[in-house]
């Protein structure tokens, strides 16, 4: 069966964005269809300034979203990151087959490093794509479904993977990244030309997973449209109006062109928009504040979680250790 693994940084609230864009995926295809890991990536949460206790938060409130959403432990494996320690061990081994000019490469990492701008730059955000290929390669990983903007880290993971395969012998499954055909672009609400991203933790054009209903009308309703009248979808030159219809498609069913054609305002768009998304997050919502309730169902699911993960990382990361010359420790030598 197909392996996939993918993994939610908690560095920010989870938004309609990636609920849209990724997690509404595994639930309904991903789970079913193949044998699946999604990962609290906590250990990549470190890598910007952070704030430990926020971190924990965020980790807690990103597995419980997960499930909220409808990722279903009997079907798929949720856990945390740093509760696999083969994640870990195996990024040092892949930092020994990359190359420094191959980190300094990533788009990513230049434009974060950028914006650092005076301040200091943690050498782990240097390194962050490395730990990524870890996550990857670990699980012998066939598909990893992302946003175009890992695409990039994804490719790092093939290139890591088919050199140490080169150089120590056939260790690695080379995993290709894979991207939702529709709907995968939800966009800032106020910016329509940058995506809804959960980092850039502010701002009134980012929709929550977990806003209160009025929170969400006030923000749609508050959507910044394009000058003109008509509604029309047309992404280059009317991106707002554009992308609200995407979403209303994407919560509501229908395709963004043919759904313009039964507007007349604006105003009544957003109106529809606004509620299409209350129903959409509603369920989700509800099954998280369950979740809130129960801890303890939730702390069970992600040891269970780790536990599977790491009896599945294990023997890739042993074997990796292994061909790249590590000496077996003693009492598993033959
Ligand atoms: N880098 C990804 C992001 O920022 C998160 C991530 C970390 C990830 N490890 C992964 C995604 C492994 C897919 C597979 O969104």
């Amino acid at each position: 069966m197909t392996r996939v693994f993918s993994g939610v940084k908690p560095t920010g609230h989870l938004t309609l964005g990636n609920y849209l864009g990724a997690m509404r995926r595994w639930v309904v295809e991903d789970q079913h269809r193949s044998d699946a890991l999604f990962c609290v990536v906590d250990l990549h949460a470190l890598t910007v300034d952070h704030d430990p206790a926020r971190v924990r938060r965020l980790s807690r409130q990103a597995a419980s979203l997960l499930l909220a959403a409808g990722l279903d432990p009997a079907l798929c494996t949720v856990f945390v990151q740093s509760h696999v320690d083969e994640h870990a061990r195996l990024s040092y081994v892949l930092e020994c087959v990359a190359t420094d000019g191959e980190m300094r490469r990533m788009i990513q990492y230049k434009e974060k490093a950028a914006r650092e701008r005076g301040g200091s730059v943690r050498l782990s955000l240097l390194t962050y794509p490395v730990l990524m290929a870890a996550d990857i390669l670990a699980y012998g990983t066939d598909e990893v479904p992302v946003g175009h903007d890992q695409t990039q880290h994804v490719e790092l993971a093939r290139d890591l993977a088919v050199r140490f395969n080169q150089r120590y012998g056939h260790t690695f499954v080379v995993p290709r990244a894979t991207h939702p055909v529709v709907a995968a672009r939800v966009m800032n609400l106020q910016e329509p030309e940058s995506k809804m991203g959960k980092s850039d933790d502010t701002g009134p054009g980012i929709v929550y997973v977990l806003d209160e209903p009025d929170v969400v009308r006030k923000k749609v309703v508050r959507a910044v449209t394009d000058s003109g009248r008509e509604v029309v979808y047309d992404r280059e030159v009317r991106p707002g109006l554009a992308n609200l219809l995407e979403i209303l498609a994407a919560c509501a069913g229908g395709e963004p062109a043919e759904l313009a054609g039964a507007y007349d305002s604006y105003g009544a768009l957003k109106k529809d928009v606004a509620e299409a998304v209350v129903e959409a997050l509603r369920p989700v919502r509800k099954r998280h504040r369950e979740l809130c309730a129960d801890p303890g169902y939730v702390e069970g699911v992600l040891r269970d979680g780790a536990e599977r993960a790491r009896a599945m990382a294990r023997p890739t990361v042993d074997a990796a250790y292994r061909a790249i010359g590590l000496l077996p420790p003693v009492n598993a030598a033959r």
